[in-house]
């Protein structure tokens, strides 16, 4: 997730990109920077950093000029640095491209380009567009951009600009969101309304194929084909605070909706185009280093480490290798037996906890080999690692994590696939239905989130107790754990998670008269061993809110009191959806009680110390 600005008009355009970029920067924080047409010429000054970095360099150095485009970055490839900064310029320097999205064919585009004798400055994928777009032009920008636009494959907002026509500004928006603002004898560009608010009420919301030419005075509407198209102008009603959440109340609240777009973004080029192998071109082990690993040790914290939970479950079922799982604080401390033939996996979305770093850096000491999967690139721990999968959930804002969690299970869930055909422990044709069955994630979350009103009201009764309990078997019992996490996180509800097969041994005891229980029931092979622990807890008065799969509702129905029915998945995929209701549960109970949801008490996002 980036963000962009644009400006077109009379007045002078640094400030106003400046100002739009500080209202994008949830969006992304690791660098900024900025095109304007001065009277030299499209001139580019970028920093790596906060944009506060950025408007430094700008002190004394000015860009006067009245048309210019802006972005705040948040790094998908390539680390933040001044070089991979937007905007992005070709050879001549006469053109300039700010981009929010993935462009997924970047390499092969970039290939070509080398071979026609472009050179490139950066890692990123969007300088590719630049090169692109000037190599496309034959004095028409607009065709230029269409024909470059045909070639790439992603997701992308753009905003582009020629020294060539200085009077056009070009903006496209392709699966990235993209405003543009309507003024009078000016006009702009947005990844969202908020950057664009100041300045006007009046927007288009531009949808998914369609391209935008904004002159002083006028906006063009066209489709990426080139067909011109109408549409109705959005007024704009609400304020400033409101639309920064996209008219969430809470960053959490849009982060679990959020979540569709980074499984769909975590998997994009990471699935052949048969879709019958999972392609990560980020691990560097060879496929004889890799039928070398003889154990795994998944280390993380909190809600990471549960993440690790399923993916020491997804390891071993898929690849057949032993995983290990160890609370990042613990790991180096327990002497843990770690050789050369250990792969070392931290997951951390921050990629700067202190603990997962200390731990990564023991594990190469120890001569393993370090996978972090983490969500921060040009983090602490994507640079000490070995190799690194990006979570691709964007900036994370709210303290209690929601979609860096569901990524990491999703980054899991390709990494196990992508071991077991390297080793052969599965075949193809099974790994075909599985990435088939992946592929259906996101809608089958959508369907979940337009069922949060129910889960709103189970919230508010929840609400009023002071403990409960998770439990659920195998793969449920890791989604218990962060179901338990979350409430307690936001809510402040004392709550713990069991197998639900171990009450009997203890916790069984502290089961009382109309205690709430949530009980996972999504792996069909554990169904009657689950309904028979339910049924010790409601004998002694509980009160059982089930979690359970679409079509079971009726069989499982009659030994639970509440049930919400998740999509049906492949039992190994569960967890990406049953984890959302307890999300939304977590959300509303801390909501009810009248918490700062967003910034829960004692709690950082980004735990530094150990
Ligand atoms: C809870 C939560 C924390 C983090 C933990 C590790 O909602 O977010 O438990 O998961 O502090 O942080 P990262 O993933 O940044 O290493």
């Amino acid at each position: 997730m980036c963000g962009i600005v644009g400006y077109i008009g009379k007045r002078d355009s640094q400030q106003i990109l400046i100002d739009g970029l500080k209202k994008l920067e949830y969006r992304g924080y690791d660098s900024a920077g900025i095109a304007v047409f001065t009277d030299k010429g499209l001139e580019v000054r970028k920093s790596k950093g906060r944009l506060a970095a950025l408007e430094e360099k700008l002190v004394g150095d000015e860009l006067r000029g009245s048309v210019g485009i802006g972005h705040t970055r948040w790094a998908t490839h390539g680390k933040p640095s001044d070089e991979n900064s937007h905007p992005h310029t070709d050879n001549s320097f006469k053109f300039s491209v700010v981009h929010n999205g993935i462009i997924e064919n970047y390499l092969d585009l970039k290939d070509e380009l080398i071979a026609k004798g472009h050179h490139f400055l950066s890692e990123t994928d969007t300088e590719v567009i630049s090169h692109l777009v000037a190599e496309e032009y034959d004095g028409d920008i607009v065709k230029a951009v269409q024909r470059a636009v045909k070639r790439m494959r992603g997701a992308f907002a753009l905003g582009v600009l020629t020294e060539f026509e200085p009077d056009r500004l070009v903006a496209v928006r392709y699966a990235s969101p993209l405003v543009i603002g309507i003024g009078e004898g000016e006009n702009f560009i947005g990844s969202d309304i908020p950057a664009i608010l100041e300045h006007t009420r009046n927007v288009y919301i531009l949808d998914d194929g369609e391209m935008a030419i904004l002159t002083n005075n006028n906006v063009e509407l066209r489709s990426i084909k080139g067909e011109v198209i109408s549409k109705e102008i959005f007024h704009v009603d609400w304020d400033l605070t409101t639309a920064e959440k996209a008219g969430f109340d809470h960053f959490m609240l849009k982060e679990i909706y959020e979540q569709p777009k980074a499984y769909r973004d975590t998997m994009m080029g990471r699935i052949s185009a048969d879709g019958r192998s999972v392609e990560l071109k980020e691990i560097g082990m060879t496929p004889e280093q890799i039928r070398g690993i003889r154990n795994v040790h998944i280390v993380a914290c909190g809600t990471a480490y549960h993440a690790g939970m399923v993916g020491k479950s997804l390891i071993e079922s898929l690849a057949r290798i032993p995983v290990e799982i160890d609370v990042a604080s613990e790991y180096r401390y327990r002497s843990p037996i770690i050789t050369p033939e250990t792969l070392v996996i931290v997951v951390s979305q921050s990629g700067e906890t202190a603990d997962t770093l200390a731990a990564l850096r023991e594990a190469k000491r120890c001569g393993a080999r370090v996978l972090a999967i983490t969500n921060v690139v040009g983090s602490s721990v994507s640079r000490e690692a070995n190799d690194v999968i990006i979570t691709q959930a964007g900036p994370e804002i709210a303290v209690a994590s929601t979609k860096a969690y569901t990524s990491q299970l999703i980054a899991f869930m390709l990494y196990g696939l992508f071991l077991a055909d390297t080793l052969g422990t599965r075949d193809k044709d099974w790994i075909a239905d599985v990435l088939v069955a992946m592929q259906k994630l996101p809608e089958q979350v959508e369907s979940i989130l337009e069922r949060a009103q129910v889960l709103k009201q189970v919230a508010e009764s929840l609400a009023k107790h002071d403990n409960l309990f998770f439990i659920g078997r195998g793969i449920d019992f890791a989604v218990a754990q962060e179901g338990s996490l979350k409430l307690k996180e936001i809510s402040y509800i004392h709550s713990e998670a069991y197998p639900a097969g171990e009450l009997k041994h203890g916790t069984l005891a502290l089961i009382e008269e109309g205690i709430p229980v949530i009980a996972l029931i999504t792996q069909e092979d554990l169904y009657e061993k689950t309904l028979s622990n339910i049924k010790e807890v409601k004998a002694r008065g509980a009160h059982v809110l089930g979690l359970v799969n679409e079509g079971t509702e009726v069989e499982v129905g009659k030994s639970i009191d509440e049930l919400f029915a998740i999509p049906r998945t492949l039992p190994l995929l569960s967890p990406a959806l049953s984890v959302v209701p307890l999300q939304l549960l977590a959300y509303y109970a801390s909501l009810a009680r009248g918490n700062d949801v967003d910034k829960p008490r004692n709690l950082a996002k980004s735990v530094t110390v150990e």
